[in-house]
């Protein structure tokens, strides 16, 4: 497996693949790699002939307030994982290289930005779709892997990707879950202990809200009844639970829609989870 922390250099490896023409598939990450990051690299091993990853923390999706310097590092066990599922390389650029001195532009996907996370996480989308873009830029893959749990996310970046004629195949993959529902998440490494076994309501709640969708009259009516059960759990703090339209996050107006998406964030403590479903 190669490290490549250059961007010179990693334009060097591609040429290989680029010029017998051979699929060069992409998981960018920001490390503290789990088993939802690896699901998304062994998805892109049986179809592309290349496979890499990128791990870079990226600074401008961070807002004043949250978690940059603590973010979860380890680097020496991401690349024995990245390693042990057979990827070719791994672009590991540093701050000054993805943002040298002057550095002035941004890419943002308007509207989509700004509802659910992007609520409270002002510039969160536009440092995401501009890290991708640029990441897009420099490894030229033609596919690229993305968790469902992070579904805003997945849904701005295709969107991006459609408006700027990029020639990226973009692939969502299915959340990964621990047994008690829990959606793996890098972040869950900062619940307590007692946080860690009040998480799991968050998933409770929502295969819940899909079993009795039959039984509610409205979006509002579902909802209620979600905030409810969440609201069970002492150590849940609720910043938004919406049903939206999964091809666009578009808002559901009635029930007997088809693909209507159960979407949240909550905190536990300091940590702030997000999670969704598909409820028919
Ligand atoms: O999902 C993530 O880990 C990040 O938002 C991403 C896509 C790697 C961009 O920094």
């Amino acid at each position: 497996m190669k490290i490549l922390k250059t961007i010179a250099e990693i334009k060097e490896y591609i040429k290989q693949f680029k010029c017998k023409d051979e699929l060069i598939g992409f998981v960018p990450t920001m490390g503290a790699l789990h088993e939802g990051h690896l699901t998304l690299g062994k998805e892109a091993r049986y179809e592309c002939d290349c496979l890499i990853y990128s791990i870079f923390i990226n600074p401008t999706q961070f807002g004043p307030n949250e978690d940059l310097d603590k973010y979860p590092r380890d680097i020496g066990g991401d690349l024995a994982k990245l390693e042990a599922i057979d990827v070719d390389a791994v672009f590991l650029p540093d701050e000054k290289m993805m943002y040298p001195d002057n550095y002035k532009t941004y890419v943002k996907v308007e509207d989509i930005g700004k509802i659910l996370c992007g609520k409270s996480r002002i510039d969160h989308f536009r440092g995401v779709t501009t890290i991708v873009s640029k990441l897009f830029n420099i490894v030229e893959c033609d596919e690229a892997y993305f968790g469902k749990k992070d579904i805003q996310q997945f849904i701005i970046i295709k969107k991006m990707v459609e408006d700027l004629n990029m020639n990226v195949k973009m692939i969502s993959i299915d959340t990964v879950r621990e047994e008690d529902g829990l959606a793996k998440s890098s972040r869950n490494a900062y619940l307590t202990e007692e946080e860690r076994k009040a998480a799991p309501i968050i998933h409770k709640s929502m295969i819940k809200a899909k079993e009795d969708l039959a039984i509610h009259f409205s979006p509002e009516d579902l909802i209620e009844d979600v905030i409810l059960l969440i609201s069970e759990e002492p150590l849940a703090e609720i910043e938004y639970i919406e049903l939206r339209r999964s091809k666009d996050l578009s808002k559901v107006e009635d029930l007997s829609e088809e693909g209507i998406l159960l979407i949240l964030a909550a905190k536990f403590g300091k940590t702030r989870l997000i999670d969704n479903l598909l409820l028919n």
